[in-house]
């Protein structure tokens, strides 16, 4: 690591030296805090790839060396050791538990998973067949509304309450999302399941007959819910501290990074990639797929590839590719759309165009194909991230709050519009 403690730059004709930080891991960042005040000018960053926008303890990746490691461990090793529930735990307070902190925190999320019951009034309003994240990021929302008012989020307790409740009920909400589209009653959590299987039974279980439940199915989901819990300060991250930056309820700050989340660049990608694959159809279609992503004017791009931060690989999608061929092993599901997958991986992977571009697959690329063996629908994919995510959300807004530095995130432009011109009667136009 460089031990650059500050770096003087031009601007304007003056020379402003800036300090610089140097992270415990990672390149160092330069402090332009004081450019504009002291040089008149601004910095541009478009799609902010070279700027880092706060300190966070939470998640460290490496994008050259596919590194990732929440709180200090790699994510192999939770992948491996851990649970969702001990993840969650571990990104919103820093350490693993004890057995004790365990049991209670696993007690309190378990407590609060159920919904208060205006909640099913409310997915009535929607339609039939509604997106469920449009369902999501509103039901989400309306969290706000239940918990506002008698709420005084200067308090870290209550900081905590609103914490556990997201955790505890955004699956909830996302199993109502889902039997509201399909015309399915509504069925209450059953706490004496654990967290995954619970969500698992909130969204399969019909009154008519029990549901068997396969523990391939919940250690596979427990698994990518790992995966996608934290990843730094991705779109939907920095939206959360964007929104929580201005003091907003915590339940609408979420709702924001559920809106980000749902874009195809973002964790909408993994229900592109099934829509893609599924386009494709056979392995006898992937060169000409391969070659359409090359093209500039086609408009379509490898869904599940390129990454703004990883560019030798990602580990979350290392894991998940071996995880992918043991689920459907283990569930005795022959799925075509794994043989297109692997095929298309192999064709971009020596391209030169994905080659020097460093373009892997990323997270969403194997993730669909585990959804679908698990009989999760497509269109509930990003839904699936959302629940995952929102143990890193909230541990990001937990330690924002925390920050004595924290200010409005307030960035400025390069404005391209008309300069100054006198208004004109509309008769005069
Ligand atoms: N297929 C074809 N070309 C691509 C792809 C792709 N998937 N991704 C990037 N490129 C090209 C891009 O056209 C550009 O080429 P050139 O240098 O000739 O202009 C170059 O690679 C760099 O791309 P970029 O768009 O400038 O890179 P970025 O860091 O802004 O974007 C990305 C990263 C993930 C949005 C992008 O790789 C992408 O759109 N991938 C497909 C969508 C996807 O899988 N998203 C999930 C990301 S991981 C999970 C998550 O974040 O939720």
């Amino acid at each position: 690591m460089s031990d650059l403690k500050e770096v003087s730059l031009s601007a304007a004709d003056k020379t402003v030296v800036l300090p610089v930080h140097q992270p415990v891991l990672g390149q160092p960042c330069i402090d332009i805090g004081k450019l504009p005040k002291e040089t008149g000018c601004f910095t541009f960053d478009n799609g902010f790839t070279a700027t880092a926008s706060c300190k966070s303890a939470i998640t460290y990746i490496d994008g050259d060396e596919g590194v990732l490691m929440y709180r200090g461990y790699p994510i192999e090793q939770l992948a491996e050791k851990s649970s969702f529930l001990e993840v969650a735990y571990l990104l919103m307070n820093g350490d693993l538990p004890s057995k004790d902190e365990f049991a209670k925190f696993e007690h309190d999320v378990t407590k609060h998973s159920m919904l208060n019951e205006r909640f099913t009034q409310f997915v009535q309003g929607f339609r039939y067949d509604a997106h469920p994240m449009a369902m999501l990021m509103g039901m989400v929302g309306s969290m706000a509304s239940f918990y506002h008012n008698d709420h005084d989020y200067a308090d870290p307790e209550q900081r905590r309450l609103a914490a556990i409740r997201l955790i505890a009920k955004v699956p909830t909400i996302a199993a109502l999302c889902y039997r509201h589209r399909i015309g399915w009653p509504n069925v209450y959590p059953k706490n004496n399941l654990e967290y995954v299987s619970r969500f698992l039974h909130t969204m399969f279980e019909v009154p008519s007959e029990p549901l068997q439940l396969s523990p391939v199915a919940a250690k596979a989901l427990d698994l990518l819910f790992i995966l996608h819990a934290d990843h730094e300060q991705n779109a939907s991250t920095s939206t959360v501290r964007l929104v929580g930056s201005t003091g907003a309820n915590p339940y609408a700050c979420v709702s924001a990074g559920v809106a980000a989340l749902w874009g195809p660049a973002h964790g909408g990608a993994n229900e592109a990639v099934l829509k893609m694959l599924e386009e494709i159809g056979s392995t006898a279609n992937v060169q000409s797929a391969v070659d359409k992503a090359k093209d500039k004017n086609s408009g379509f791009r490898l869904m599940g590839f390129g990454h703004r931060v990883y560019k030798n690989f990602d580990p979350r999608a290392t894991i998940i590719r071996e995880m992918t061929y043991k689920v459907l092993n283990e569930l005795g599901i022959n799925d075509p759309l794994l043989d297109v997958a692997m095929k298309l991986e192999e064709a971009a992977l020596k391209d030169d165009y994905f080659v020097q571009r460093k373009l892997y697959p990323n997270v969403d690329f194997y993730s669909g194909i585990i959804y679908k063996a698990l009989g999760i629908p497509t269109e509930m994919f990003t839904v699936m991230f959302a629940i995952a995510r929102t143990a890193g959300w909230i541990s990001h807004w937990l330690e924002q709050q925390n920050d004595p530095d924290n200010k409005i995130g307030r960035p400025r432009q390069v404005y391209t519009g008309s300069a100054s011109r006198d208004y004109v009667a509309i008769d005069k136009r």
